[in-house]
């Protein structure tokens, strides 16, 4: 069965991406979270990032126009009915990302795709959420921020997942100009595997002096040719991101590696998220107050 209506619960830096991408190929898609003004500041941003592309005159005004219209902020979570396909991109959390999948079961079209955006939890464990009947169109489908730059998507298959849902998907990539890189249903699938050792080991070196945040990601973004640093990548992610998935894998896989560092624990704790509240590793707007000493 094509897909062609998408319901995105969850309108924050990937939901809204989401919900973009989708609108983008002419889905008609309903952006949910559960207080309007959230979904409406989700629908926001997009008509933000579609306006930067207009002024770059790199997409017609008409076709942002013709975009917008068929994306749709919403609070009513029974509008999952109409949807041929459910992208879940709410808080990294298995309590609530079970606890809305469960009734998205209740109100979603038997013949759904229930697809998970989770960055690290099992798609078994989330799977377990709705009935048996469901788990066969069951999947994790993990796109990475900023979504509408960013080609690629995870694919996760839980045990139960059908073939025909792998293929409606993968289609579906297809169309969105994404490629699809497969992973086991492993705490943290491929990227999260690679990178957050990654990230966590930078944020140790910070931690015990071993240099300011500006030389630790110029580090990595002149030394590595990466197009940013470690630190100001977890602030990109979300520190309270960051520390969410490393605790999934460091729970399931149990690596030294794997530990959240204390500096990531007091700024989370401090309500230091990155770039979404100001401050993290670095102060945003960048350059406003000393880079270097935004955790300290
Ligand atoms: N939304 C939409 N488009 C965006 C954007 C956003 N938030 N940020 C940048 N862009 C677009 C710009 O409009 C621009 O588009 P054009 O080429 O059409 O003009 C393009 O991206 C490049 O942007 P800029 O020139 O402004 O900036 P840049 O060259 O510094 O690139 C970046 C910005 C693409 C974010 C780049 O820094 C980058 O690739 N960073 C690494 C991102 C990354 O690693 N993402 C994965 C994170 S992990 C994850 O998401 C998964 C997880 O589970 C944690």
């Amino acid at each position: 069965m094509p897909i062609e209506r998408v319901f995105v619960a969850g309108a924050g830096l990937m939901g809204h991406g989401i919900a973009q991408v989708h609108g983008t190929i002419g889905k008609r898609v309903v952006l949910y979270e559960p207080e309007l003004a959230r979904a409406e500041a989700g629908r926001d941003r997009i008509a933000g990032n579609l306006e930067r592309a207009v002024a770059k005159g790199r997409l017609a005004a008409a076709e942002r126009d013709a975009t917008l219209a068929r994306i749709e902020a919403t609070d009513d979570l029974d509008r999952v009915a109409g949807a041929d396909l459910a992208v879940e991109a709410v808080f990294e959390d298995v309590e609530v990302k079970t606890a809305l999948w469960a009734r998205l079961d209740v109100a979603a079209p038997e013949a759904a795709i229930f697809a998970s955006n989770t960055s690290s939890i099992s798609i078994d464990r989330l799977a377990e959420a709705v009935g048996e009947g469901r788990r066969a169109r069951f999947i994790g489908l993990h796109f990475f921020s900023p979504v509408p730059v960013m080609p690629l998507i995870e694919l996760v298959r839980g045990s139960a997942t059908s073939d025909e849902t792998d293929v409606a998907v993968r289609a579906l990539a297809a169309e969105l100009g994404k490629q699809v890189i497969a992973s086991a249903d492993r705490p943290g699938f491929i990227v999260n595997r690679i990178l957050m050792p990654f990230l966590a080991e930078a944020m140790r070196g910070y931690e015990e002096g071993l240099g300011s945040a500006d030389d630790i990601d110029a580090g990595a973004k002149v030394g590595l040719n990466h197009p940013m640093g470690p630190l100001e990548l977890a602030d990109f992610i979300g520190l309270d991101v960051c520390l969410g998935i490393m605790r999934v894998l460091q729970e399931g896989l149990a690596h030294e590696q794997f530990r959240p560092p204390g500096v990531l624990e007091r700024l989370v704790e401090a309500g230091h998220l990155g770039q979404k509240t100001g401050r993290g590793f670095h102060t945003y707007p960048r350059g406003d107050l000393s880079n270097s000493g935004g955790a300290s």
